[in-house]
C-alpha cells in the first residue's frame, strides 16, 4: 500500500511512523509533513488546507488511501472530493464532520439522539443571547459555533463574563465568521478523558481511554493550549464507565448519523465530562487528537494501515485490535510564550539523546530541518512520548528524554499524568 497522510503536526509524525512500520506499506508520503516526519515519510509541500492540490497529489501518486490527520480539510470536503475521484480515504465527509466543525449540529444532533450532553441553546441575535444569559442568572460556557483551533470556548463564572463572551463573539468577531452564531451550555464539573472510536459508517472499534491536558501550566492552570501532554489509559474511565460510553455516546453517534443519511467513516473523538457515574459529552472531534494520537499508536500493538483501509471501505466488521500492556505517556514541549506569541526558528538540541533513551520516542510537531539541523517553526515544537509497564514508568521514560532536548525558550508542563498518578498511588 502506497498512503498519503495529509497534515504535519505530532499527530501526523505518530501517523506517519505507525503507518510506515507496516509490513503491507511500500511507502508513506506526507503533506506537508515537518523536520521530523521526513525520517519516515516522504514530504510534499502541499498544504493540509488545498483541497484541490491534495487532490491532484493522490491522483498523481496512485495512492490507495489517504489518512487526513486535522479538522480543517475535513470540513472543507476533501474526503468527499477523494471519493467522487475514486480514492480511497479515511475521513469523515463534510456533512459528517459538522459534529466538530458545528458546535449547534452537534448539539441539536446529541439531543435529537439522546446522547448526555450539557443543556443549550444556540443563538445568531445578540439580544437573544443576552436574554439566555439573564434567564440562567449564573455560570455557564459559551463557545463560537465553527472551527476557532481550539479556542472558541470561554468558560463564563458570572452573567458578567458571559455578556462580554456573546458580544466578543458575535459583535467583535473575535473568531471571525466561526462565531456566527453561539453556543450557550450548562457549565460541568468533573474529571475530563476522552474516548476515540473507528468507525466505518456502521461499525466501529474504540481505541484505550486517553486524557489530555488543555492547560498551559503546572496544576491546570493558565490558558487553554491545543493540549500539552496526554496518557494512555486513562483509569478515571473504568470498565464499567466505558461501557457506559459506548452504549449513550458512540453507539447512538454512528447509529445516528447512519440514520440521518451522514454515516461516519474516520475517527470519532468523545470529550467526555465524568463525574462519579454521570458522563457527558463536551465536544466531538472528527480526527484523532493531538497528542492524544501519540501516546495511543504508541500503545497499538496491531498493524493500523489494514484497518485504517478497512473502515475507509465500510468493511471494519470483525477487525480487533491488540495493545501492548503498561501505559504511554506524551509531554509536549513547547516554544516559550505558546499558546501566545512565541519565536521560530530556533535551533534544537539533543534528539539523538532523546532518541536513544529506552522505551521513549520523540515526535516533532512544529519543526523545520534545514542543513542537518532542526529548527523550531510552531508552538507545540516536539511530543515526547514514554512507554512503561506502569503510568510512572512510562512518566520516567518520557521525561527522561525530555531532559536531553534544549531550545530558547523550551517549556514543558511536569505534571502530565498527575490525575492517574495520583489515583494509582492511592490504590
Ligand atoms: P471543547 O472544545 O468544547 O471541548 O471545550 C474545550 C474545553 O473547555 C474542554 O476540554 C473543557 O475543559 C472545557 N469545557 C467545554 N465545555 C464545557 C462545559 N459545558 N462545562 C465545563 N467545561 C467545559
Ligand atoms: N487535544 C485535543 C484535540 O486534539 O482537540
Amino acid at each position: 500500500m502506497k498512503i498519503l497522510v495529509v497534515g504535519g503536526g505530532g499527530r501526523e509524525h505518530a501517523l506517519c511512523w505507525k503507518l510506515s512500520r507496516s509490513p503491507v506499506v511500500t511507502e508513506v508520503i506526507c503533506a506537508p509533513g515537518n523536520g521530523g516526519i521526513a525520517d519516515c515519510a516522504r514530504c510534499v509541500p502541499t498544504p493540509a488546507a488545498d483541497v484541490e492540490g491534495l487532490l491532484a497529489l493522490a491522483r498523481h501518486e496512485n495512492v490507495d488511501l489517504v489518512v487526513v490527520g486535522p479538522e480543517a480539510p475535513l470540513v472543507a470536503g476533501l474526503v468527499d472530493r477523494l471519493d467522487e475521484a475514486g480514492i480511497p480515504a479515511f475521513g469523515p465527509s463534510a456533512a459528517a464532520a459538522r459534529l466538530e466543525g458545528s458546535k449547534a449540529f452537534s448539539k441539536e444532533f446529541m439531543v435529537r439522539h439522546g446522547i448526555p450532553t450539557a443543556r443549550f441553546s444556540a443563538h445568531e441575535v445578540l439580544d437573544d443571547a443576552l436574554a439566555e444569559i439573564d434567564r440562567r442568572n449564573g455560570p455557564c460556557v459559551v463557545k463560537a459555533d465553527g472551527l476557532a483551533a481550539g479556542k472558541g470556548v470561554i468558560l463564563c463564572a458570572s452573567p458578567a463574563e458571559a455578556r462580554d463572551a456573546v458580544r466578543a463573539i458575535l459583535c467583535d468577531g473575535a473568531f471571525g465568521t466561526a462565531g456566527a452564531r453561539v453556543v450557550i451550555e450548562d457549565f460541568l464539573c468533573g474529571e475530563e478523558a476522552s474516548i476515540l472510536a473507528i468507525c466505518d459508517g456502521t461499525d466501529f472499534i474504540t481505541l484505550m481511554a486517553a486524557q489530555d491536558h488543555k492547560a498551559a501550566y503546572d496544576g491546570d492552570t493558565g490558558p487553554n493550549t491545543g493540549g500539552m501532554g496526554a496518557y494512555c489509559p486513562a483509569p478515571v474511565v473504568t470498565p464499567a464507565l466505558r461501557q457506559q460510553i459506548i452504549a449513550q455516546v458512540i453507539t447512538p453517534t454512528v447509529r445516528g448519523m447512519a440514520a440521518d443519511g451522514h454515516p461516519f467513516r474516520g475517527i470519532l473523538y468523545a470529550g467526555m465530562m465524568i463525574d462519579g457515574d454521570r458522563i457527558s459529552v463536551l465536544e466531538f472531534n472528527v480526527r484523532f487528537g493531538d497528542p492524544e494520537c501519540q501516546p495511543l499508536l504508541a500503545m497499538l500493538e496491531s498493524d493500523l494501515a489494514p484497518v485504517l483501509l478497512a473502515a475507509s471501505r465500510g468493511a471494519l466488521k470483525g477487525t480487533t485490535l491488540a495493545w501492548r500492556d503498561g501505559a504511554a505517556l506524551c509531554v509536549v514541549l513547547a516554544a516559550g510564550g505558546y499558546p501566545g506569541n512565541y519565536t521560530t526558528g530556533d535551533e534544537i538540541t539533543g534528539l539523538a539523546e532523546a532518541a536513544a533513551v529506552p522505551r521513549a520516542v520523540v515526535f516533532h510537531a512544529g519543526t523545520r530541518a534545514s542543513d542537518g539541523r532542526i529548527h523550531t517553526a510552531g508552538g507545540r515544537v516536539l511530543g515526547v512520548t514514554g512507554t512503561g509497564a506502569s503510568l510512572r514508568e512510562a512518566a520516567d521514560n518520557a521525561y527522561a528524554a525530555c531532559d536531553c532536548i534544549h531550545f530558547n525558550g523550551m517549556r514543558l508542563r511536569r505534571d502530565i499524568g498527575h490525575r492517574a498518578l495520583k489515583s494509582l498511588e492511592r490504590m
